[in-house]
């Protein structure tokens, strides 16, 4: 069966929202774990104003300290021209950068319009050119904005086209605070592939209303094979209201994995290492399968 991608967020989209700052050695630590789970992609941090983002101050110590695996590409998310050079200075293999559909959470979040967070992409393609490592732009916002509401179809289109002009190697359409509805997802993504058949599309969807499983199904139906998840489920935009977490890459994965999909990440892996991340952020995770154990793992009937 189809071969899908899976990419971690969770030192990124994971740990941004959290009360507590994780230690940077329990940072590499949970990274080094993904890395041997077998995800196919690890957003580590992101290269940010530490001053806008204080639990990923430590972005190069990170990027710096991670084991890393040939097969695992390890991403940053990179707002601006300083967080470019930051990254590449640490030699990240893929570039994430940063904009909402959405202009008013593309102000509340980058301090800036959409047209303007455009505009200062420019400069950092150029700057970025000749360089190693992969551009993917992000797009937050897609499929509705907690301050505006409705994103129009036309608006994500038009904003994929800007990406595309500027040379990007992909897109990410975020769901930021869990507004997609499955057929939202499969008629989005079916009419973007029509545009551009060859486009890379990732997925990036929050659980925030429980849709998250069905928009991931509903992407694959359309046509995408590449999605974002955070393990153990954590996650949120600090500058949504009412962001909560990622759909849980565990749970993602023990879906696929017994649908029959082919999947990198092995599920147990993924199980123990949400456990240990469970013990970094000290309260209970909102994935689901590292409570109730795979469908594979019967019980004894004598024990019930
Ligand atoms: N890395 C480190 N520091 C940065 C930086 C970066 N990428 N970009 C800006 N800064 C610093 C500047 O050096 C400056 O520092 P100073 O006050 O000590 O001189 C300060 O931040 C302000 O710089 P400025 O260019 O005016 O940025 P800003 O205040 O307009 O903020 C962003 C713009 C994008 C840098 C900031 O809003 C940000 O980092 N947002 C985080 C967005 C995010 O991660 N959201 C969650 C993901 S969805
Ligand atoms: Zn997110």
């Amino acid at each position: 069966m189809k071969q899908i991608y899976l990419n971690d967020v969770v030192g990124r989209d994971g740990l941004q929202n959290e009360d507590v700052f994780v230690p940077t050695d329990d940072k590499i630590k949970l990274i080094n774990q993904l890395s041997d789970a077998g995800v196919d992609k690890i957003e580590v941090t992101s290269f940010v104003s530490p001053k806008a983002v204080p639990n990923l101050r430590d972005a190069e110590e990170v990027m710096r300290g991670i084991k890393r695996k040939s097969d695992v590409v390890y991403s940053a998310l990179v707002p601006n021209m300083k967080g470019a050079e930051r990254a590449l200075d640490c030699e990240v293999d893929e570039i994430n950068l940063l904009v909402s559909a959405s202009n008013t959470h593309n102000l509340k979040n980058v301090r800036r319009s959409t047209d303007d967070t455009f505009e200062n992409f420019k400069p950092m393609m150029e700057f970025l050119s000749n360089k190693d490592a992969a551009i993917k732009g992000s797009l937050g916002t897609s499929f509705g904005c907690p301050f505006e509401g409705d994103i129009p179809e036309e608006r994500v289109l038009e904003l994929i086209e800007k990406y595309l002009e500027l040379g990007v190697d992909g897109v990410t359409l975020a769901d930021t605070t869990g507004m997609a509805t499955p057929n939202h997802v499969y008629n989005l993504c079916k009419n973007i592939l029509k545009q551009w058949p060859h486009l890379d599309i990732t997925l990036h969807f929050h659980n925030t209303r429980g849709m998250g499983l069905a928009n991931v199904m509903e992407g694959i139906r359309a046509g995408v094979n590449s999605f974002d998840a955070s393990l153990g489920g954590l996650g949120g935009c600090p500058f949504a209201p009412g962001a909560t977490g990622n759909i849980c890459m565990e749970d993602l994965a023990h879906m696929l994995y017994f649908m029959g999909y082919e999947i990198e990440a092995d599920v147990d892996k993924l199980i123990g290492t949400s456990k240990y991340l469970q013990t970094l952020v000290n309260h209970e995770l909102p994935g689901q399968v590292v409570k109730a154990g795979k469908i594979a793992d019967l019980h004894s009937v004598a024990t019930f």
